[in-house]
């Protein structure tokens, strides 16, 4: 599919004014996306567990006005937010070609997040997805006729163009985006459902994430992906990451728990190595991560759990572990780990379905 078959044919519609309404999960990636081309192409292919608790929750209103302008409010949790403007504009004209409409709606976007605003999880990748889906609903109302399937490839599609990893929490329980070889059907242009068996050890999958650092990202994702450009060692971690996807989706076929670990946290000091070594450089770990890292690698040492570790871009760590581990895991989360915790917080999520409308 190329970006053509994104732009619809031209309508006209007598909707006045509506409302709709999606809910939007966050993802974690295994294989991580770091490192980008124009018009958001990913550099390198991903695959991320859809989560099911971290979500935003959009509705958005549209009524018909006059002008040509972009016209929108952003309502924040119940206040009105400007912050979010800006992101929301530039989301708005890198999307126009493929949205006719927005010109002729005001929008009013009251959107709010399950897990707390400063918590250091980024929302971008939920809220960007959930109003990309909000966008397709008013499509589809004004008259487009799409089958289910289309329908989630251009809401990913719209959500990239938000934020690249947007793309991925249309659905769920694994996404895959990024062209790349042994996925047969995957696309830099949006993300697709992994379609293999997955083995039952890697099915409901936990990720209790400790929040070890609820401040403001340090560096940024749009400065982040920037890092990558004549980085010394971008071409050899392009083509890593190919490898370890390729070797990733051969283990969650045959349920190798071993490899899987040794992938999904080689990727996570991979991504913060790249960072480590760009011009300019960044530690985003803290000291209380590595701290963490350590006692989920002594407690594995020690008790032959299957716990591993992943990361964002950012202190927080993601602690990945199969459901039937879940009662001794927690226990070891909170007697090890939470006093690594800021205030002792941590989210207790796990892999989801992906998106739902619910108005
Ligand atoms: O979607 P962005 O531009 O915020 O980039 C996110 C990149 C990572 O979260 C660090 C990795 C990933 O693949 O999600």
């Amino acid at each position: 599919m190329t970006e053509q078959d994104f732009t619809p044919k031209s309508q006209t519609s007598n909707v006045e004014s509506a409302s709709v309404k999606w809910e939007s999960p966050s993802n974690i990636a295994l294989v991580k996306y770091w490192g980008k081309r124009e018009n958001q192409i990913p550099e390198n292919p991903s695959i991320s567990f859809t989560l099911s608790n971290c979500k935003t929750i959009t509705e958005l209103t549209y009524t018909k006005k006059e002008g040509t302008d972009f016209s929108f409010d952003v309502i924040f949790e119940g206040a009105k937010n400007a912050a979010f403007k800006p992101k929301i504009q530039t989301f708005f004209e890198r999307v126009e070609g493929y949205l006719p409409f927005l010109r002729d709606y005001h929008f009013k976007i009251e959107t709010s997040n399950t897990f707390p605003h400063s918590s250091g999880i980024a929302s971008s990748a939920s809220g960007m997805s959930a109003l990309a889906l909000c966008l397709m609903s008013v499509e589809k109302d004004l008259g487009s006729d799409y089958s289910d399937e289309f329908f989630n490839k251009k809401a990913s599609f719209l959500a990239r163009l938000g934020s690249g990893s947007a793309c991925r929490s249309i659905e769920g329980e694994l996404v895959v985006w990024g062209e790349t070889k042994s996925i047969s059907d995957s696309s830099d242009l949006f993300g697709v459902k992994f379609t293999e068996n997955v083995h039952p050890n890697f099915q409901n999958y936990q990720d209790a994430i400790l929040l070890v650092d609820k401040g403001e990202k340090q560096v940024s994702s749009t400065v982040g992906h920037k890092l990558m450009y004549g980085h010394s060692f971008a071409s050899k971690r392009f083509e890593q990451a190919h490898e370890n996807l390729a070797e990733l989706k051969e283990v969650l076929m045959n349920g190798n728990q071993k490899r899987f670990i040794e992938i999904v946290e080689s990727e996570a000091l991979t991504l913060h190595a790249m960072m480590m070594t760009s011009m300019p450089y960044f530690i985003l770990m803290k000291p209380n991560t590595l701290q963490i890292i350590n006692k989920i690698w002594e407690f594995r040492q020690s008790t032959g759990s299957n716990i591993c570790f992943t990361l964002d871009a950012g202190a927080n760590v993601h602690v990945l572990f199969p459901k039937a581990e879940q009662e001794k895991v927690y226990e070891f989360i909170k007697s090890e780990l939470v006093a690594y915790c800021q205030n002792g917080h941590y989210i207790c999520d796990r892999v989801g379905q992906g998106a739902q409308r619910l108005a």
